[in-house]
């Protein structure tokens, strides 16, 4: 069976199975505590604790999801990019998955996946895993689930741990709860995991990392709503379907795996397969290349690309650009492999070409330098290695694989620690550079000379959260503030969007934000912890660190209870929306790397 079959048929089954079917949501996901989508349970996050699945309109589908939904989600893992090159790990990869908000629990969730491998596919399970149990948090050993799987005929049933069977929470806080894991055998005969369905019976009031090392204070909340949320692998369940000996020899990637150089090892046949796919998705969904963020992500995608096509060549360098021109033939080729299923990817076609090629203009030679210099150096420790990255911009990974044996006590950790100084080394450069300045107002981001000015920033200051609510409603969640800066003349605020906006949705933006003026909503002004402000939906930036305690501003119209904006700020700002006076956009441009400018000004 091909994998576009399988896609369907898994659709069709759940389908039928009483689930409303949801489009993949964008790569970029709208939980800015998250950097990019990492499974198809994120953009149904909300329905686990505080949303009504049959009463929120989900913007996708224009109605609401109802207990039961089903998705093939884009997915995007950072946390897997040293693996990749081996047998199975992918950064993008596609993840096909059933959840249920408050409707079916561990039964059903259990006999519909057992059904749909078993009897719809006719595959082979090999074993299954369940919770062992953890008493310091309070989860007891997973017997229902063990007893499920044994009335289904099931044997080889395993215990583990938190390690393998918890998920969760994503980002800042959020569902999590022990899972039940399906193995089957591939073609090489090896036991891989294909599916893991989690019972989101708790909330934890914080991220994995404090859950793992049990935080004081925070404690794993129950759930009221029972939930499940399943994940598999297209890419792993193709392989086992196929009975491949790795997901590299699946539909999904031969066509691309055939057409690279035979110069090329394995691993870096699968890297180029992996990174390849990954940039024209993340094209499509917007993200642009930077210095920061997914930006860098993709950065790092591409960069690592254009290392192959300087040393791919059987290790000797040239500066031929043998695979620039390889490269749009892949491009075109995984259009055409996936836009029936992902059209934003047709549209993106020339982007996705136009961006890479961007990029290996811009970098091509400092990037052959950079390797040139790591080829004669005898020994990279993360001193070395973060120095080819500031002078060169060659990413840890492309030093790590081109730097061979001399990188070989080199870790991610230690040279993430060399950046990170040198970030602190920087910072502390610019708050002297900005100290003793003799205004009345500096935050970074507003500045004042006198009480006249301060007033005026302040209604720009507002201006700006209203602003950003406003191209959020109208151009979508993908939008997210980039920068701001305030001065009395205007405010300037940068966002993530791809393109200029029609001249229609300048004035769908400003007629919003001039109605929310002539409203007089109140500001309200609230301390709250962090983890909870996150939860309530306040926007924040991901460049800060905040404290334990922090102040939300919301919009707020106190007839209707609608609340048009709330974000993580430290003021100040006006106490009525009619305070601002009349906004407008004066100007907008581009900024570059996926990133727009607004200049808006008040009267
Ligand atoms: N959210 C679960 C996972 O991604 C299903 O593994």
């Amino acid at each position: 069976m091909n994998s576009k079959e399988l896609r369907r048929r898994f659709l069709d089954f759940f389908e039928r199975s009483g689930h409303t079917i949801v489009p993949s949501s964008s790569l970029v996901p709208d939980d800015p505590s998250v950097l990019l989508t990492t499974a198809g349970m994120q953009q149904f996050k909300p329905y686990y604790a505080e949303l009504d699945p049959e009463k929120t309109i989900h913007p996708s589908i224009g109605k609401p999801v109802g207990l039961n939904a089903a998705s093939c989600q884009k997915s995007f893992r950072t946390s897997d990019i040293d693996e990749v090159g081996d047998e199975r790990h992918l950064t993008f990869f596609e993840m096909l998955g059933n959840f249920s908000f408050g409707g079916y629990q561990k039964e059903k969730a259990i006999t519909l996946a057992y059904d749909f491998l078993v009897k719809e596919l006719g595959l082979k399970i090999a074993y299954v895993t369940v919770f062992e149990g953890k008493e310091n948090i309070g989860v007891a050993k997973d017997e229902e689930s063990k007893r499920i799987w044994q009335s289904l005929g099931v044997t080889d049933i395993r215990e583990q741990g938190m390690e393998d069977v918890f998920w969760g929470p994503t980002g800042n806080a959020g569902p999590c709860g022990p899972t039940t894991e399906i193995y089957c055998t591939n073609g090489a005969g090896q036991d891989i995991e294909i599916w893991n369905i989690v019972f989101n019976q708790y909330f934890y009031p914080g991220s994995r990392e404090e859950l793992d090392q049990g935080v004081s204070g925070k404690k794993l909340e129950p759930l009221k709503k029972f939930g499940v949320d399943t994940g598999m692998g297209l890419e792993r369940l193709t392989m086992i379907s196929q009975q491949t000996d790795t997901i590299f020899e699946t539909d999904l990637f031969e066509p691309i795996i055939n057409a690279l150089p035979t110069s090329f090892s394995d691993s870096q046949k699968r890297i180029f397969a992996d990174h390849i796919r990954a940039f024209a998705f993340l094209i499509a969904d917007g993200v642009r290349p930077s210095n920061k963020e997914r930006g860098y992500v993709l950065r790092r995608l591409i960069r690592r690309l254009m290392a192959y096509d300087f040393v791919g060549n059987a290790g000797s360098f040239s500066n031929d650009d043998t695979i620039g021109i390889l490269m749009d033939q892949m491009f075109r080729k995984i259009v055409d492999m996936y836009n029936d299923f992902y059209p934003e990817l047709r549209d993106a076609e020339e982007s996705i070409i136009s961006e890479y090629h961007r990029e290996n203009t811009k970098f091509r030679n400092a990037l052959y330098d950079g390797l040139k210099e790591l080829d004669r150096m005898s020994l990279v420790n993360a001193q070395e290695a973060f120095k080819l990255y500031e002078s060169f911009g060659i990413p840890y990974e492309v030093i790590k694989e081109f730097g061979k044996e001399k990188t070989a006590t080199l870790t991610r950790g230690d040279f993430e620690k060399e950046f990170a100084k040198h970030q602190e080394v920087s910072k502390a450069g610019r708050e002297r550079k900005f100290g003793g300045h003799g205004l009345v107002l500096d935050t970074g981001e507003l500045k004042a000379a006198n009480e006249e000015e301060l007033q005026i920033v302040t209604r720009l200051h507002t201006a700006t959260h209203l602003l950003q609510a406003a191209l959020r409603k109208v151009l979508g969640g993908g939008v997210h503030q980039a920068g701001s800066d305030i001065t009395v003349e205007r405010t300037r605020f940068d966002f993530t969007f791809d393109r200029k906006l029609s001249d229609g949705e300048v004035k769908q933006v400003e007629e919003l934000i001039n109605g929310v003026i002539k409203k007089d909503m109140r500001m309200e002004y609230k301390e709250r912890p962090f983890q909870e402000a996150v939860r309530s939906g306040a926007l924040y930036s991901l460049k800060e660190t905040y404290p334990p305690v922090v102040k939300v501003y919301s919009v707020f119209d106190e007839k209707t209870g609608e609340k048009f904006s709330s974000e993580l700020c430290g003021g100040p700002h006006v106490t009525h929306t009619g305070e601002v006076g009349e906004f407008r956009i004066a100007k907008q441009e581009a900024v570059g790397g996926g990133v727009r400018r607004i200049r808006g000004v008040v009267s």
